[in-house]
């Protein structure tokens, strides 16, 4: 059965606009769409030893079956210490190796840490190659694939070296979410639910309303907060200001969540809601059960 037409958001952008695909089966989908927006261009896929497995497959059939020429294929190891200065350099040095052009592609397949390194490494080979997001984890889907900021963490603390780099396309391919831990969708949950909050304060009845509906509200918050030429409008700040509704103090943060048993953005759902998970879906009805 063939898959229902994604939802298309278009990040208005000038000559930087790109557009945001939302749906199922967008990964082997993927190369028809990068076919049709970059004809010529040949690609390299960045992953994560997580994801590799469950999805670099249909990937790489999608772009042969038309006729996109994939180069280089990356796979790195999971997790937070893989948007580091060696993992950097290794993308980077493994994209010039593979004598990739400006106008060629970076595809990042996986979350917001591949998505975050692959961006940056995009963003400075060549002085900027284009660049294609497939978020495979909710909190990427929702935030981290959206807006063009992109970079890695430094021995001085989290995000501080990076570009802003606009991707030409993002698939969000919903099906991806099949294979995600269930902790790693707690933790985008967070992020869902605040824009939830912020979008709609007083109308909980809307949040018992189905994942998809609360997802496409969240990815549309992805891009606007960002707004044009990356300037942060004012429900950006208003999320991440303190002691606001979104994030929090860190101390608050810690002490109201024993920060380190738990993520930190599945830290600052419980703080914006004061509730664990579970009791968040007692008091809103979402997730489904
Ligand atoms: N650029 C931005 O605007 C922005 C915004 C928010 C967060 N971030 C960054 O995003 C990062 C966190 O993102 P994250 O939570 O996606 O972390 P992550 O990339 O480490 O992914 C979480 C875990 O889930 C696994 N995974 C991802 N998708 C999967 C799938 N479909 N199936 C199976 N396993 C899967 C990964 O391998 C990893 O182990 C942080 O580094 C944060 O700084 C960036």
């Amino acid at each position: 059965m063939n898959a229902p037409a994604p939802r298309i958001v278009t990040v208005g952008l000038g000559v930087r606009a790109y557009d945001i695909l939302i749906g199922p089966g967008l990964i082997g989908r993927a190369g028809a769409e990068i076919a049709a927006r970059l004809p010529k261009a040949r690609v390299a896929i960045v992953t994560d030893a997580n994801v590799a497995p469950c999805h670099l497959a249909a990937l790489k059939l999608g772009l042969d079956n038309n006729g996109v020429g994939l180069i280089e294929t990356l796979i790195l190891p999971a997790g937070e210490k893989t948007k580091s200065f060696p993992f950097f350099e290794q993308v980077v040095d493994g994209l010039l190796a593979a004598r990739l052009e400006r106008g060629d592609a970076v595809i990042a397949l996986g979350g917001g840490v591949i998505g975050d390194l692959t961006g940056f490494a995009a963003g400075v080979v060549r002085r900027g190659m284009q660049f294609v997001q497939i978020p495979t984890s909710l909190l990427a889907q929702v935030d981290s694939s959206v807006g063009g900021k992109t970079g890695i963490n430094s021995a001085h603390g989290k995000n501080l070296v990076g570009v802003f780099h606009q991707p030409r396309l993002v698939l969000a391919d919903t099906g991806a979410l099949d294979t995600l831990p269930p902790r790693e969708f707690r933790a985008g949950y967070a992020e869902v639910a605040k824009y939830g909050l912020i979008d709609q304060p007083d109308s909980s009845p809307g949040w018992r309303k189905t994942g998809a509906a609360f997802f496409r509200r969240a990815g549309t918050h992805g891009s606007d907060r960002r707004g044009p030429a990356n300037q942060r409008p004012m429900l950006w700040r208003a999320t991440n200001s303190r002691p606001a509704t979104g994030r929090c103090s860190i101390s608050g943060i810690r002490s109201a969540t024993r920060w380190k048993r738990r993520r930190p953005m599945t830290a600052r759902g419980w703080c914006m809601g004061k509730a664990s998970p579970s009791a968040w879906r007692w008091r809103t009805g979402f997730p489904p059960a």
